[in-house]
């Protein structure tokens, strides 16, 4: 079953094949929803200029029909390549990709395109006014790194902006620009933010969020009950982001945490693994704020080659407010169900010191696996060494799954080998700190494949909880071929991960729960589900997935 696929993944969105790298412009559209990405239509390989957009269609976020280029790089203001940007849905019906182009110089300019008929149900056809580049590299750019528009909001004064990555005199900046009607755009004065120390930012999302509840909010909300959440990426695998106050009059934006919040370095992160260049959308049709975000390869270039493509999309997120008011949940839209099939269940399922319990009766190259662990007596937790708090990575890597602890190390053993010389652990570990508790999350990849040339680290980090009162944490982990995607404490710490593990080209593959810590650990639940293959970009029935 599934052998064969080298890697390709059954219900993440990838192209058939090729080169993708970030998400641009996701949209829900007349019942439709869009997906844009960079991609190189000709080869795997990462190709500066030769970037398009690639564009696919879904009715459920879940199966895909490919349809084909949207941008290509054809105009003197983009010849050099299609860069990142996103799209804005227009209250006069328009529809609008706003986008970096590399000129022919390779200069970074900001180029609009719109859709030539908005009530199309595919939207096949951009136009690319002859009057871009709409703005030109200001002088005061610096290293050409100007690039990556977000989604446009409205401001009460009836003018629309957007933020963009600068570097501005060495320092880098997140711009607005305003505009009346989306042609002619002036920049603020002062930036949105500007962040000491990193020079270049990339791929800025600037979205608001309700202070209570799950549902989202179009892009241009504000006023009382929102919230702001500005998220920046540093290359090549770091998004951060904080949760802020923004004024649409001065175009200000204060973070609401305490603390050195100048230093983006200081924020949260969407994802403590392998995930980059994250972009929001709002779903009308759900009322709620979904994220993408690309999830490079860890094999070698001519590992790509081989394959004949490179990059997947971290599935789709739901994401909305905690109720600390401070972080972000996320958590997979929940149409994944719909692909969910054979069912196993464990309840109070007892898992002692050292042990390994297996769950059989399912295939799990391709799952859903929630779990719930009762949180064992606390009052043996370790006690944390201070200087861990900013270091999560070497902390997992000195206390990994195989060294026994007090209150964990305790999760799952996915994709691993009969003989378990190929396994990945996904695991929580429990220290005392000050008067509380600190629970930190580790996805270790270190025996992820016997594969060569492949990369293995070891990503880590807080689950922001209150471990005391709730008594539990929950994981959430989606399996799927060469990439796992954890979602520890019902959401508020993420870790994505590929894999390329080589017992599943012959072999059986294999899930447990494991427990190395002190006393033994409870499930108070778990579930897992075989997941079936999504239809996303087959080249032959595209639009029978439609
Ligand atoms: C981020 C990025 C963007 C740029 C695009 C080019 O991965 O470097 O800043 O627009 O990729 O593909």
């Amino acid at each position: 079953l599934h052998h064969g696929r080298h890697g390709r993944t059954a219900y993440h969105f990838q192209p058939a094949k090729n080169w993708m790298n970030d998400p641009n412009g996701p949209l829900y559209h007349n019942g439709m929803y869009h997906f844009f990405y960079q991609y190189n239509p000709h080869d795997p390989l990462f190709g500066a200029g030769k970037l398009s957009w690639g564009h696919s269609a879904s009715g459920d976020l879940v199966n895909w029909a490919f349809l084909g280029t949207a941008l290509d790089p054809t105009s003197t203001f983009d010849v050099r390549g299609c860069w990142s940007g996103s799209t804005t849905a227009m209250p006069d019906g328009r529809l609008a990709i706003l986008y970096t182009g590399r000129d022919a110089d390779e200069v970074q300019v900001q180029n609009v395109a719109f859709a030539r008929n908005p009530s199309d149900l595919l939207l096949l056809e951009w136009d690319k006014p002859s009057f871009n580049p709409i703005i030109p590299q200001p002088a005061d750019v610096t290293g050409n790194n100007f690039r990556d528009p977000t989604t446009a909001w409205l401001g009460r004064d009836g003018l629309w902006r957007f933020a963009i990555a600068a570097e501005v005199d060495g320092v880098g900046s997140t711009v607005i620009y305003r505009s009346a009607d989306f042609v002619s755009w002036e920049r603020n004065a002062l930036p949105l933010h500007a962040s000491p120390g990193i020079p270049c930012w990339e791929c800025p999302d600037f979205f608001p969020v309700a202070e209570q509840g799950t549902e989202g909010l179009d892009t241009s909300a504000n006023g009382a009950g929102v919230r702001h959440v500005l998220k920046l990426s540093k290359a090549a695998d770091e998004d951060y982001y904080v949760v802020g106050r923004y004024d649409d009059e001065a175009d200000t934006f204060v973070p609401v945490e305490d603390g050195e919040q100048a230093d983006v370095r200081n924020w949260r992160r969407i994802d403590h693994g392998h995930l980059f260049a994250a972009k929001s959308f709002f779903d009308a049709r759900r009322k709620r704020r979904v994220l993408w975000a690309w999830v490079d390869e860890m094999d070698s270039r001519s590992d790509d080659v081989a394959k004949g493509w490179t990059g997947i999309q971290s599935f789709p997120r739901a994401l909305w407010l905690d109720t600390d008011g401070k972080q972000l949940v996320q958590w997979p839209v929940e149409e994944i169900e719909t692909l969910r099939r054979k069912q196993v269940t464990l309840l109070g399922a007892v898992v002692g010191s050292g042990g390994l319990h297996e769950i059989a009766g399912i295939e799990t190259l391709q799952a859903d696996v929630e779990v719930v662990f009762e949180i064992p007596n606390l009052k043996e937790a370790e006690q944390l060494d201070p200087k861990w708090l900013q270091d999560p990575q070497k902390l997992c890597a000195e206390k990994g799954a195989a060294v026994q602890g007090a209150v964990g190390p305790f999760g799952l053993t996915v994709m691993a080998s009969g003989d378990m010389r190929e396994q990945t652990t996904i695991f929580f570990r429990v220290f005392k700190h000050d008067d509380a508790y600190k629970v930190l999350m580790c996805t270790d990849l270190t025996r992820s494949s016997t594969k060569e040339g492949v990369q293995k680290p070891i990503y880590a980090g807080f689950v922001d909880m209150d471990v005391e009162k709730d008594k539990s944490v929950s994981l959430r982990t989606l399996i799927d071929h060469s990439v796992i995607e954890s979602f520890g404490g019902g959401g508020r710490t993420c870790i994505t991960a590929r894999v390329y593990p080589e017992h599943v080209a012959t072999g059986r593959n294999h899930l447990y729960v494991f427990n190395n810590g002190l006393d033994a650990v409870k499930v108070s639940k778990l579930e897992a589900w075989e997941l079936a293959t999504a239809s996303v970009n087959v080249e032959d029935d595209g639009l029978l997935a439609l």
